[in-house]
């Protein structure tokens, strides 16, 4: 599997947010996202994985792979071969470690440094892609989408997980009072790095649904067909999966 290295560019605040917000949550990265989920997250990570439903000798890209817990479930399931691409090197650095205790996967799980928006893959290299919770970081999401679409062959699957926000007058209430309150405090038990994530993580998610309410628009103005969405846990979590078009976006 060769991989490129991606060229570097000097990072725009978002992204620089971004690889500073992830440079501290590495350590107990897998154990605090269940937790502050309640047990959600790790539901929601199976329900991608199914939607993509990669099968044996299929290459799959999973983007913003942080620690590699999408990109380990791809290889569980499906026996594809997967590669897991985030720009962050300490988030990478826990997902190498995995992978070394997972002799068994041999060569099917590799790990590169990379972004989003510039990915070292030609067009077409991948049978599927998936990505979470990465949209909220990247300064231009169409042509973010535009780029991923671009390295999956034609009719192949593209899944997405991001964070939502319930439809419902009252649980949205109750939504907010966790994250306004609850994340903060939950994360100020553990560390300055999880207090800072719990502060982001709500208004956040609120700001990236308002500035962005069609989702499935923007994935069929990306290149992306047969668009399904599906709302997880009261809303609180979002699944998106599709098929790259035959063609491309004008
Ligand atoms: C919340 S973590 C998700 C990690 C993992 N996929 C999971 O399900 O737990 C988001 C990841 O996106 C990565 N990320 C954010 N913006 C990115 C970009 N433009 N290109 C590549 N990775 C990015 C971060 O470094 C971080 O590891």
């Amino acid at each position: 599997m060769p991989v490129a290295a991606s060229a570097d560019t000097s990072p725009s605040p978002r992204k620089r947010q971004a690889l500073e917000l992830f440079g501290g949550l590495p350590r107990r990265y897998h154990a605090m996202g269940a937790l502050l989920s309640f047990g959600q997250d790790p539901r929601w990570r199976r329900a991608l994985v199914a939607a993509v439903d990669a099968r044996p000798g299929q290459r799959v890209l999973d983007v913003a792979t942080g620690t590699g817990l999408v990109a380990f479930a791809l290889a569980d399931r499906g026996r594809c071969e997967v590669v897991g691409l985030d720009q962050s090197d300490a988030m990478l650095a826990v997902a190498r470690a995995r992978l070394a205790e997972r002799p068994e996967l041999g060569r099917r799980v590799e790990f590169v440094r990379g972004e989003a928006e510039r990915l070292p893959f030609a067009d077409g290299e991948f049978d599927a892609l998936t990505f979470t919770y990465l949209l909220r970081y990247v300064d231009d999401r169409a042509a973010t989408m535009r780029e991923l679409a671009r390295v999956v062959k034609p009719r192949g699957r593209i899944a997405m997980i991001e964070f939502g926000v319930p439809a419902s007058w009252s649980l949205r209430q109750l939504w907010r009072l966790y994250t306004r309150a609850g994340l903060p405090a939950l994360g100020r038990l553990v560390s300055p790095a999880w207090f800072e994530v719990g502060r982001f993580l709500g208004p956040n998610i609120e700001q990236f649904h308002a500035s962005e309410p069609d989702l499935p628009g923007l994935w069929r103005t990306s290149g992306i067909g047969e668009v399904h969405e599906r709302h997880l846990s009261f809303g609180a979590g979002l699944l998106l999966w599709g098929v790259r078009s035959d063609q491309r976006p004008a």
